[in-house]
């Protein structure tokens, strides 16, 4: 006997077993509603009749946005405007005490929004992005022609080739998977007194100097280690 169930019916079945077969795989929690929903959607992009080219389009500029989700595991997710001002009062704080010079990075800069806001806030020191996605660095390099800013600039590549010899403070919000690496990358390579600032993701086995709570809806927590 065949058993035909009703298309929605059919989408949520394939929902909850995509959801399951995640979670045995071992997929973080927040898979879990967007394996749930992606049948559906689906079915609801199919019925809308778009144009086939649609579809690779969309794929690639994806890609090209989440460029580092395969390799590295950072997607693109941005700092918050209150975490901005928390690190413009970390910015001042350092730059003051170390008198002049002060040279910031944001290592995986994304759209380039913290170090616009931080280079307008803190003109006695000097910011550099980098980032390795095509689009988002398009984008910030975009923003901050228009900015004017002669405090900041963003260079396309890839952060684990960059020498943060140079940096007073490396401020980064990229995963839990690439703090091990980027804690050995930060103490062979930065002075003595510099600062590494995780939005968020600890260094394992290492005890921050300080760990400044945002006062923001995520709750987000800055990790200042001291190298
Ligand atoms: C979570 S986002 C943070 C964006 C920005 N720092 C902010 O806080 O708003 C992480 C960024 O790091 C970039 N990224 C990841 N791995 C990278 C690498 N190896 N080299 C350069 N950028 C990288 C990603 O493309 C992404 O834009």
């Amino acid at each position: 006997m065949d058993l035909i169930l009703p298309l929605p019916a059919l989408l949520a079945v394939q929902g909850v077993i995509a959801a399951g077969l995640g979670q045995v795989m071992g997929l973080a929690r927040w898979w879990l509603p967007i394996n749930l929903v992606i049948p559906a959607a689906v079915a609801l992009a199919l019925s809308l009749n778009l144009p086939s080219w649609v579809y690779p389009v969309v794929f690639i500029a994806l890609a090209l946005v989440f460029w580092n989700s395969a390799d590295d595991r950072v997607p693109l997710y941005l700092t918050n405007r209150t975490t901005w001002r928390t690190l413009q009062d970390l910015i001042t704080r350092e730059s003051t005490r170390k008198g002049n010079d002060f040279k910031a990075t944001d290592v995986g800069c994304g759209l380039g929004g913290a170090l616009l806001y931080l280079a307008r806030q803190c003109p006695e020191a000097s910011f550099v992005g980098i980032e390795s996605a095509p689009l988002p660095f398009a984008i910030a390099r975009l923003r901050v022609a228009l900015s004017g800013l002669s405090n900041l600039s963003i260079r396309y590549g890839d952060l684990w080739k960059q020498d943060l010899a140079d940096y007073d403070l490396v401020y980064c919000f990229l995963s839990p998977e690439p703090m091990p690496r980027i804690y050995e990358k930060a103490r062979a390579e930065m002075q003595t007194g510099s600062l590494l600032i995780s939005n968020s993701f600890a260094v394992p086995e290492v005890l921050p100097e300080a760990t400044l709570e945002v006062e923001d809806r995520r709750e987000t927590r800055l990790l200042l280690y001291r190298l």
